[in-house]
């Protein structure tokens, strides 16, 4: 989603701004822009529809200045173009801005501040330029102008906003959308991700939504809404610049499902003790074991993650759960138990749905528990408790190692409940030695990647659709494998349950259409496997992904067998393949599939 870097009191401003934002493609983005000056009148606009490198052409190595600020932007209001591509700047040319977020009133703000100005592209972000250069005739300072335009506006946010008649600043401010000061020696950098910035500075501010502040070269000074000085801490940002390159792997996402096996080992590493036992923070622990039901909230991957998590959490801890899609929850939440915690799973820890859904819990001081890969991310800062995922920085846009992190880290969660609650099923359960095993498990798959590849060739050729059946955790993994296929190989897919199909879907299936049946259940088997001959004798191509005990003849990816509260982490490792390769096979980018963002920070 959309992106933000700025820098004030380095001479290369321009290179940089451009690293930042080649840092911040992964995300997804559909123009680009860059605004420099040295101070002096030397001004640069230069933006671009379509990626980093036409910015770069564009620039074409003469941009000079000490100060800038740059965006990446994900289209919500107005198609993707030069003319909606951040930076906008006001009519008078006085003052630059780019923004992240939704501005909610911007057709009000217009009807009533802006009905003079001339509005050259159709973003919301324009009237926030225009609105600052209106208040800027009727207030003495920027400062001031800027605040009077905060107040107006509604929605969410983060500005960096540069005037050139104070070019020895950058304002910035945030509401709901992630902004963070990097500090320097004598420069300082602003990004709406650290690892934008992270070649220049690792110590890092964060910025509280309704907070203003002025970035100079040698100061940071934090205001709060009316005014007040604020004092707050930096932090070194945890993050090692080689996790966030991709070495010798052709594309991020598989070197992030080579990852998954070494995250589960880190995991264990994090929540266990020195006796091997499960450690998570008591706090946590005690407000699980005094709620009545637990509702955990998320979208996507994360989202179905959470059903194996539910999984887990009824049979090992004893606590009825229920998985809700953030977007739906907070426009039809269903009746509340009396005693609820709230579990928010987030890689990014910024979905902007989760967070709207997190910001009513609070309200209702109900309480809430973070699971995301990201420390300091807004979803781990308004929840009452955070447990990090540890999976380190994913950066592919389709999700891997954040599905099985947090499918593990929900295993430590319940195992660690239950035997708080003495439950039997817990006691049972050797997490450090199950956890194992599947990392071990999950190894053997990615090793045999490229068998996997070949196989998979000529069965998604040239399909226009396709779909993973299974039942229980093989559903929930089904549905997550359906996801990561549609959103890289543009195949459209589907996750059904597989006893489901014969109640309307079967009627899609014609010849030569690819149904894939994950089968690591001894339960039902028999039946998904009934359910695979029913579609294949309507003229379906079916391939069969089969733990090794149940395994039989013909059945062409065969998986290594785990305890059956974590097969989804293991049966989901060829389903990500899968969707790798054929990827591939049809020529698309893996890594920055079309449309889609890394961190939606829009509802
Ligand atoms: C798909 C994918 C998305 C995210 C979803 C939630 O591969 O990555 O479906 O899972 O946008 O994102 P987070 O987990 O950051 O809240």
């Amino acid at each position: 989603m959309c992106g933000i870097v700025g820098i004030i009191g380095k001479e290369n401003a321009a290179d940089i701004l451009l690293q930042g934002l080649e840092k911040l493609e992964y995300r997804g983005y559909d123009s680009a822009g860059i605004y420099v000056t040295n101070g002096q009148g030397e001004n640069h606009l230069i933006k671009s529809q379509g990626r980093i490198a036409d910015l770069q052409k564009k620039m074409n190595g003469d941009v000079n200045g000490t100060i800038g600020i740059g965006h990446t932007r994900w289209a919500t209001h107005g198609r993707p173009s030069e003319r909606n591509a951040h930076p906008h700047t006001s009519e008078n040319g006085r003052f630059t801005l780019v923004h992240n977020g939704v501005i909610e009133n911007f057709e009000e703000i217009k009807q009533e501040f802006l009905q003079d100005n001339l509005m050259e592209g159709e973003t919301d972000t324009e009237i926030v330029v225009h609105l600052i250069a209106y208040f800027s005739e009727r207030t003495e300072t920027t400062k001031d102008a800027f605040r009077q335009a905060l107040s107006v506006i509604q929605g969410s946010y983060a500005f960096a906003l540069i005037d050139t008649q104070e070019p020895e600043v950058i304002y910035v401010a945030k509401n709901k959308s992630p902004l963070l000061i990097g500090l320097g020696d004598d420069f300082n950098v602003i990004c709406s991700d650290a690892m934008a910035m992270l070649q220049e500075t690792s110590r890092f501010v964060e910025i509280a939504d309704g907070e203003l502040v002025i970035v100079r070269a040698d100061a940071i000074r934090i205001e709060d809404q009316v005014g007040n000085l604020v004092f707050r801490e930096s932090y070194e940002a945890q993050l090692d610049l080689n996790d966030i390159e991709k070495g010798t792997y052709p594309y991020y996402m598989l070197k992030e499902i080579d990852e998954q096996p070494s995250v589960m080992r880190r995991i264990l590493a994090h929540y266990t003790n020195e006796a091997g036992e499960t450690s998570v923070d008591p706090a946590v622990i005690d407000e699980a074991v005094h709620c009545d039901r637990i509702y955990i909230v998320a979208c996507g991957t994360s989202y179905h993650a959470g059903w194996a998590g539910k999984r887990l959490l009824e049979e090992l801890a004893g606590i009825p759960t229920e998985v809700h899609l953030s977007s739906e929850f907070s426009y039809n939440m269903p009746l509340l138990s009396e005693k609820p915690l709230f579990i928010f799973l987030s890689q990014s820890g910024e979905t902007a749905d989760s967070r709207q859904v997190l910001v009513k819990i609070n309200e209702l001081d109900l309480p809430s528990l973070t699971l995301t890969n990201v420390p300091g991310s807004t979803l781990s800062r308004e929840a009452k408790h955070t447990l990090l995922l540890h999976a380190g920085p994913e950066i592919a846009v389709a999700s891997t190692k954040a599905y099985t992190a947090q499918i593990a880290v929900l295993a430590v969660l319940a195992s660690a409940i239950g035997r708080a609650k003495h439950e039997p099923a817990a006691a049972a359960f050797d997490l450090s030695t199950e956890l194992s095993l599947a990392a071990a498990a999950m190894e053997t798959i990615v090793n045999e990647k490229m068998m996997i590849g070949q196989l998979i060739e000529a069965f998604l050729a040239d399909t226009r659709n396709a779909f993973y059946i299974g039942r229980g955790m093989d559903y929930f993994v089904s549905m997550e494998a359906a996801l990561k296929l549609k959103e890289i190989s543009y195949i459209q897919a589907e996750g059904f349950a597989a006893g489901e199909l014969k109640h309307g879907t079967i009627a899609l299936i014609e010849e030569g259409t690819p149904v894939i049946g994950i089968i690591t259940d001894k339960k039902t088997a028999a039946h998904t496997r009934g359910n695979l001959k029913e579609v294949e004798s309507r003229g379906a191509e079916t391939l069969r992904i089969v733990s090794d005990s149940l395994a039989g003849k013909g059945d062409q990816l065969v998986i290594p067998e785990v305890h059956p509260l974590l097969s989804a982490l293991v049966s989901v490792i060829p389903t990500q393949l899968i969707a790798y390769f054929a990827t591939l096979h049809r020529g698309y980018d893996v890594d920055k599939p079309r449309n889609l963002a890394k961190s939606v920070t829009v509802e």
